[in-house]
């Protein structure tokens, strides 16, 4: 399903009748948690943006980091009613609505997973440059018009090029010269947001853009332990 949205370009939703698809799985978020606990070991507040059903990182994060605050955004108001209902603070709008991510700015990470499926159901994969909101014009009102400092972790499809991250890259220093790129994660999982078992795939890539981490490019692949 698509509805229009920011300027002439529609947006991609998940359908209401079908349960919500989740990229992220257990293996993949604990991941991201021990990411975390390398890189940024005082992480005081996490934001997830277009975060679709998050109660899986939402009860990661918080047993990991119990002082953390967590805070979730989705344009779908079947979405954000779900996770509210498990008393996850999800707030409804869109992400490239500077008033509405400007309330964000106080999460010192934020995740940023915009649908990297046709219908956000998985299954017509999306490539990098076919991703809306596009990570550039998410980055330049981010970096750029907001003036975020922390760190951004951009969810990236599996088929994101060197040259897709080179760009954007650029693009990000153009908006704001201080901005680094510290890692590019490769999160491979052997099960689905469902917890079906899968031969062992590459889910996505993590881009971990930062104003308090060097600029290392990194290249990391973790998989389930
Ligand atoms: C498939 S989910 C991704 C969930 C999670 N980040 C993951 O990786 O498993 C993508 C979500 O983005 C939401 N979305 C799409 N466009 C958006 C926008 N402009 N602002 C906020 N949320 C948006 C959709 O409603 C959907 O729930």
């Amino acid at each position: 399903m698509t509805i229009s949205g920011h300027g002439l370009q529609p947006y991609r939703l998940p359908a209401e009748t079908v349960p919500a698809f989740a990229r992220t799985n257990a293996q993949t978020i604990a991941q991201r948690v021990t990411l975390l606990r390398e890189l940024l070991p005082d992480v005081r507040a996490i934001g997830e943006l277009c975060c679709g059903d998050c109660a899986r990182q939402w009860a990661a994060y918080r047993q990991a980091f119990p002082d953390v605050s967590y805070r979730g955004l989705d344009i779908a108001p079947h979405i954000v009613a779900a996770n509210q209902a498990r008393g996850i603070a999800c707030a409804c709008g869109d992400v490239m609505n500077p008033e509405i991510l400007r309330q964000f700015l106080g999460c010192d990470v934020l995740f940023f997973g915009p649908p990297l499926s046709q219908g956000c159901d998985g299954h017509n994969l999306l490539a990098f440059h076919e991703v809306i909101p596009t990570y550039t014009d998410f980055a330049r009102l981010l970096w750029g018009d907001l003036d975020y400092q922390g760190t951004l972790v951009c969810i990236c499809p599996n088929t994101t090029t060197m040259g897709d991250v080179q760009r954007l890259y650029a693009q990000t220093r153009i908006a704001r010269p201080d901005v680094n790129l510290r890692l590019l994660h490769y999160s491979y999982a052997t099960r689905t947001g469902h917890d079906e078992v899968t031969p062992l795939r590459l889910k996505y890539g993590e881009l971990w853009f930062s104003t308090v981490l060097p600029d290392v490019w990194e290249v990391r692949e973790l998989g389930p332990d």
